[in-house]
């Protein structure tokens, strides 16, 4: 065990009582995994948790750079952390995550943002309890900018929060390079974790009562290629599939210029996989593919879909869009809104371009005024709106299996939750519920979510 563990647990002991942290991770669930193994060494170091800042001792804000107005929420929430600090003269802030990995942003904390205690990045696990120690010993800063490093870091503990939903990296870092992307250059390249590693961790959830493992990598479909001799994504699939014990498998993301029969095979296969696929497309259109670097065509993107299909006329998808691409044409866009015609995907996560500093996109011209991204954006909401009240009616009659996620917003008795298809089903039930699955009949389709009985 790292010594500075200890060492601080050792100072937190001689307190009256035991400090508190507060662990704010913002982004994709890959970020609230990395925010849970920090909350892991801080309870090893002698923390208790809380949810109020204001309460804590110690406050980590777990940032995201994926767009401009993730940073501009943390640089808000700092904002108030120094009216905390004021009053609460020991706090230590620390900031982690993506946005720190990115220089300018640590010049703007170091220069603007002073009463920040630690700046850390994406993969500083080891070195956080002594970064941790030297600011209780009393050293003012630290600023560590050694990168998102290489490596896989194994055997951290996490404290989760949900005790039935589990995400599970399979890999790390991204080597894509999309034209809009931040992400390649504050995780750094791709690095799998080895087979065992992951399937030993599965295991250990199923057993301790998990129903829902989510597989984590910014493109699942290129994991292992880092490894020798190692298993390929649909094998992955298969072997965590073979694990016993009632649960689900679901994985983000899978990119689709890797995305093979293989993979529509493994899925079509694996009954705990269900048959969803969520495969972010960006574009309908190829030439703003091209600009994105994605490297498949609308046509390649649209053989996966047709196979699978094919193999599953059940066969539902999900997908993201990015809105607004520098010079994103009206007729670039509208090649967008026919894609999404022929695919008919249950869910859209539609996100506006925003210019991130350091990637290619960043130096395109771009004479598209905002107000017409955002008439795209409203266009492409109600056709998904159009398509999903259509297509939610033909689950009317059928039985769906939900996982529970708890309270409904229909206030006491009802309760929401997701399908195997990650459909949203609410139904009349006891709260007691939560974390299991349940048989529910689909009575009607509402927009985005269906409604039903539990059977
Ligand atoms: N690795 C995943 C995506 C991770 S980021 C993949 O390739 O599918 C999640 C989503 O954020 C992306 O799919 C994209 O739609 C969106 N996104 C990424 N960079 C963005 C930017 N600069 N502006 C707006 N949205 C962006
Ligand atoms: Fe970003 Fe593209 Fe990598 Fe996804 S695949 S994280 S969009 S660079
Ligand atoms: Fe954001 Fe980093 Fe995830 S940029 S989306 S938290 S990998």
């Amino acid at each position: 065990m790292d010594p500075y563990i200890e060492k601080v647990r050792t100072i937190n002991e001689k307190l009256d009582a035991s400090p508190l942290a507060h662990v704010h991770s913002y982004g994709c669930q890959l970020n609230v995994t990395d925010g849970e193994k920090l909350k892991g060494l801080l309870s090893k170091m002698g923390y208790g948790f809380t949810d109020v800042p204001e309460e804590a001792d110690l406050v980590v804000l777990n940032t995201c750079a994926v767009r401009e107005n993730a940073e501009d929420r943390v640089f808000g929430n700092l904002g108030f952390l120094k009216h905390y600090k004021e009053m609460k003269k020991d706090m230590i802030i620390c900031i982690s995550g993506c946005m720190t990995e990115q220089k300018n942003v640590v010049e703007k904390i170091r220069s603007s943002y002073k009463y920040v205690d630690i700046v850390i990045g994406t993969n500083a696990f080891d070195r956080f309890p002594g970064y941790v120690h030297e600011v209780l010993s009393g050293r003012k800063h630290v600023y560590d900018e050694s990168g998102p490093g290489t490596g896989v870091s194994e055997g951290n503990e996490q404290i989760r929060s949900s005790s039935f939903k589990a995400s599970v990296p399979i890999m790390y870092g991204c080597n894509n390079f999309c034209t809009y992307c931040i992400v390649p250059y504050v995780r750094g390249r791709e690095r799998s974790r080895k087979a065992e590693d992951i399937l030993d961790e599965v295991r250990g959830l199923v057993a301790d009562g998990y129903r829902e493992i989510m597989l984590l990598g910014q493109n699942v479909n290129s994991y292992g290629n880092d490894l020798e001799d190692g298993i390929k994504f649909p094998e992955l699939l298969r072997r965590i599939n073979a694990i016993e014990g009632d649960f689900i498998i679901r994985f983000m993301s899978s990119h689709p210029k890797d995305a093979g029969k293989d993979l529509i095979d493994a899925l079509a296969d694996c009954e705990k996989a269900g048959h969803f696929l969520h495969l972010p497309v960006q574009s309908g259109s190829n030439s703003v593919l091209e600009r994105m670097n994605r490297r498949y065509t609308a046509e390649k993107y649209l053989e996966i879909i047709d196979y699978a299909k094919s193999r599953c006329p059940d066969f539902t998808f999900s997908t993201d869009i990015l809105i607004g691409f520098p010079d994103e044409t009206d007729e670039e866009f509208e090649d967008t809104l026919k894609l999404i015609e022929k695919v008919r995907y249950s869910n859209i996560y539609s996100f506006i371009y925003s210019k991130r500093t350091g990637t290619k996109a960043a130096l395109l011209e771009d004479r598209t005024p905002y107000s017409a991204k955002q008439e795209r954006m409203q266009k492409l909401l109600e056709l998904q709106r159009r398509i999903t009240t259509e297509d939610y009616r033909k689950y009317i009659g059928k039985t769906l299996k939900v996982l529970v996620d708890g309270p409904g917003k229909g206030g006491e008795g009802t309760l929401t939750g997701k399908s195997s298809e990650f459909i949203i089903v609410n139904f009349k039930g006891d709260s007691s519920l939560t974390g299991q699955f349940v048989n529910v009949k689909i009575t009607a389709a509402r927009n985005w979510a269906v409604e039903g009985e539990q059977v």
